[in-house]
């Protein structure tokens, strides 16, 4: 693969995202040899740190959080490559210190925002007034871009009065993961699926990110967004917009965006009037997961007693397109669920006639299942005949089951940031959001909000380590369906 040299800003170095994700992601591209050599890591923070103390903290964090032991020659050509600035984000001033440092007449410099929302609108201010915006300069925007579509518009508007639509970079990480990708594929290089992909053949689709761990320390900013602004905003909407959309001409930045909004865009509003049957909001209480005695998310460390919070969602979505005309999609997603599980499953109609009738009632309908995490993998549930000479024909569910790690055995799959990081370092924005696509979700998740407003009920406890509150089950049973367990 092609590297360019490039200057990678990170604002906001020392936090908890770059320190977990960033930092890491940026080892294990220079381990791979996909940084160029003079490709230059610029952290930016408040505090007050030498050079060399920045690299010892920094080579700590990789020590924490690279997940197999350290290798010292790579280890030390990215410390080489980085450079500590003190930046008071809100002073315009403070950021000529940068200058010198990263030079985007000549290069690629990319500036990625991993700080508050709130600090978005300075950081582009101080960028344009020390005069390092430039055709060359990038921004990348880390979530939650706003708390509602009004706040996403004023963040949005702020980054736009310096950097132009071509040159804003949103992630969401779930678009890095190597799965979520492989739907593209599955969907789209595999003619028995493309073919099989809308309301002729398939009865409905449900969509589960489940985690296993709770609030943990994050209560404070958990607590301000709950799970559906947290996670289905912007995740699960992605999943959705995937498996639904389209297929676009090519895989360029535009094709493929243009198609998940088109999607956005179909999705029916939920009203106060039908959001009990459309929506269950819970909350967990202590439990048990694995065994192990678990706290309930308001007695998390930093909670208060009163907080009413929702850690788990589970909604029916109806796409109001040719496509998915009486097809439902079922999403559901939660913390300090019984186990850490992403997948999507589509569930194919039953066939119109049983030629089985005299030892089957009736017949189950075939099941694709996409594991996005862990365990990654592609599974299909039908019916095979059970060998022998016996009367009748015995029937038995098998599952032709292709996990990734068998098949692939060798590759390290790569992490999201890792690709993300690389696809903005080349300029390409496929796997980003675009403003629209952010701003269609948050008018699609604002009717949900305001319809919880209106009816004001709290969340539906469930225990921690179950499968969420009972009426998740009850919205399925209610259209005769079940949860894949
Ligand atoms: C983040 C959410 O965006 O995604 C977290 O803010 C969540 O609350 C995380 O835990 C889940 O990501 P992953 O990659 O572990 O599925």
């Amino acid at each position: 693969m092609e590297t360019i040299p490039c200057d990678f800003t990170i604002f906001g170095v020392l936090g908890d995202l770059s320190q977990r994700n960033l930092l890491p992601s940026l080892y294990q591209l220079e381990k791979a040899g996909l940084l160029h050599p003079e490709t230059r890591v610029i952290g930016v923070a408040r505090h007050d740190l030498s050079q060399e103390a920045f690299i010892e903290e920094i080579r700590g964090k990789l020590q924490t959080f690279v997940r197999e032991p350290l290798e010292t020659e790579p280890t030390e050509r990215l410390l080489a490559k980085m450079r500590y600035v003190l930046v008071n984000l809100d002073v315009p001033e403070e950021y000529k210190r940068l200058v010198g440092l990263v030079d985007p007449q000549q290069r690629v410099l990319v500036s990625y925002l991993s700080v508050a929302p709130t600090l978005f609108g300075a950081i582009c201010t101080g960028l344009e007034q020390a005069g390092l915006v430039t055709p060359n300069t990038r921004v990348v925007l880390e979530k939650p871009i706003g708390r509602n579509l009004a706040t996403s518009q004023e963040i949005n508007d702020l980054v736009a009065r310096v950097f132009s639509e071509r040159q804003v970079y949103r992630i969401d990480h779930y678009l890095g993961k190597e799965t979520v990708m492989n739907l593209l594929a599955l969907r789209f290089a595999n003619s028995i699926f493309t073919t099989n992909w809308d309301h002729n053949t398939i009865d409905h689709v449900q969509i589960t990110v489940a985690e296993e761990v709770g609030i943990g320390s994050r209560w404070g900013y958990f607590d301000q967004a709950g799970q559906l602004r947290d996670m289905v905003q912007n995740h699960l909407m992605q999943i959705l917009t995937l498996v639904a959309m389209e297929p676009p001409v090519n895989l360029h930045d535009d094709s493929l965006r243009n198609e998940k909004l088109k999607v956005l865009k179909a999705l029916r509003p939920i009203t106060a009037k039908n959001i009990d049957k459309r929506v269950v909001r819970g909350q967990y209480g202590p439990g048990f997961i694995k065994g192990k005695a678990v706290p309930g998310y308001l007695e998390e460390h930093g909670g208060h007693p009163a907080s009413s919070t929702e850690t788990f969602v589970a909604i029916r979505v109806d796409i109001d397109n040719w496509r998915w005309a009486g097809v439902p999609f079922y999403l559901r997603t939660g913390k300090a669920m019984a186990c850490k599980r992403s997948e999507v499953v589509i569930n194919y109609k039953p066939l119109p006639h049983n030629i089985f009738f005299n030892s089957y009632r009736s017949l189950p309908a075939n099941k694709l299942i996409i594991r996005l995490q862990p365990d990654e993998g592609v599974e299909i549930e039908m019916l095979n005949k059970v060998p022998g000479l016996s009367d009748g024909l015995r029937l038995q569910r098998t599952m032709l089951d292709l996990s990734f790690s068998e098949a692939f055995g060798k590759e390290r799959i790569a992490g999201a940031y890792e690709r993300l990081i690389l696809e903005v370092m080349q300029g390409k924005q496929a796997l980003f959001i675009c403003r629209e696509e952010v701003e269609s979700s948050w008018h699609w998740i604002d009717s949900i909000q305001a319809a919880w407003a209106k009816t004001n009920e709290p969340p539906k406890p469930y225990p921690a380590g179950s499968w969420g509150p009972v009426a998740s089950v009850a919205l399925l049973a209610r259209d005769e369906r079940e949860w894949e367990e």
